[in-house]
């Protein structure tokens, strides 16, 4: 997996969740901690034509006539089952799904979010992002939930949702879809992606994980798991694929799996991340991704560029 010069382009302003709460632990990060953590971009790295290329070339039809044969089947995006998705009800024990509040500060802030990421991602060609947290708690599942939801809403995009959790899955039960998946079988490579794919939406494909595996570092720093996931980037022909991952400060899971992704989001509590947990997590990613930038969840009002 390609490796370029520091981005962090991306998340300069805070996420504002749509409970968000006013009242600050007194171990919480202040907006100016927050502002400390914050990335700008010190150049732009020359995006990656070279693979983005073959990607296209393996992707493109193999042989010339190949669509005049009798039977061809449908391609593998299409062949991932659809299912019954509704983000405009409130199903009991999910996640806040922000698209059901479109005019929201907290959906603007995620519509906001997707369009620096998306610019990001495009200026280097890069597709895959892990998106954890320092500890437990601070909201990834409900981020990236949300904002594989606002890329989906791009028209013409595929978007790829996978839950790398093996601690303490989330994205099934947060986006309110009853499931048996096994995500360490399907990176073993013993199931096909048509079968552990769902998609919730037509633009958007989720790879769901039901239980906790014990070997979780293991799976994900595994040959097989880079295989599967360069094939499924591949046939799926996605344009952004969003991983969720563990806290970073509690597993050697992320870790593990930074080989596997182009970048990383971190998500911060704005009422129980520090500033030295966000030190300890900036000093592991060092050198082995780019961080492309630290969302503030939980953000006090005063905190929103939106409000
Ligand atoms: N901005 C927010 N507004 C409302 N509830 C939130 C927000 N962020 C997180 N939560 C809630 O906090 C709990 C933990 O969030 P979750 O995304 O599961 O954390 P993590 O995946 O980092 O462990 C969930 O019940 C989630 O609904
Ligand atoms: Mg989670």
């Amino acid at each position: 997996m390609k490796h370029f010069a520091v981005s962090g382009a991306i998340p300069s302003e805070p996420v504002l969740g749509p409970q968000e709460t006013l009242k600050k632990d007194q171990d919480g990060m202040s907006a100016q901690g927050f502002k400390r953590f914050r990335r700008r971009a010190p150049a732009a790295a020359a995006p990656s034509s070279a693979e983005a290329e073959a990607e296209h070339r393996l992707a493109a039809p193999s042989a010339p006539g190949s669509s005049q044969l009798p039977a061809t089947l449908p391609e593998p995006w299409n062949r991932i089952r659809q299912i019954p998705f509704d983000t405009g009800t409130g199903a009991q024990n999910h996640l806040p799904l922000v698209s059901r509040f479109r005019t929201a500060p907290a959906a603007k802030s995620f519509d906001l979010l997707r369009t620096r990421l998306l610019h990001t991602l495009k200026a280097r060609g890069w597709k895959r992002v892990a998106v954890t947290a320092p500890t437990a708690g601070c909201g990834t599942t409900f981020s990236v939930v949300n904002l594989a939801l606002s890329l989906a809403r791009v028209p013409g995009s595929r978007t790829m949702l996978m839950d790398m959790n093996f601690r303490r899955p989330g994205v099934a039960q947060a986006m309110g879809i009853p499931v048996q998946a096994d995500m360490g079988a399907f990176l073993s490579g013993a199931v096909p992606l048509e079968e552990h794919l769902l998609r919730p939406l037509p633009s958007l494909a989720v790879g769901l994980n039901a239980a906790a595996g014990q070997d979780a570092a293991e799976i994900l720093h595994s040959s097989s798991c880079g295989a599967v996931l360069d094939e499924l980037m591949l046939h799926s022909d996605a344009d952004t694929a969003l991983f969720d991952l563990p806290p970073v400060l509690e597993h050697d899971d992320t870790a593990a799996f930074l080989p596997q992704v182009d970048g990383v989001l971190l998500i911060s509590d704005g009422t129980a991340s520090t500033a030295a947990q966000l030190a300890a997590c900036e000093k592991m990613l060092a050198g082995h991704t780019q961080l492309l930038g630290v969302v503030l969840n939980r953000a006090r009002k005063a905190d929103s560029p939106l409000v």
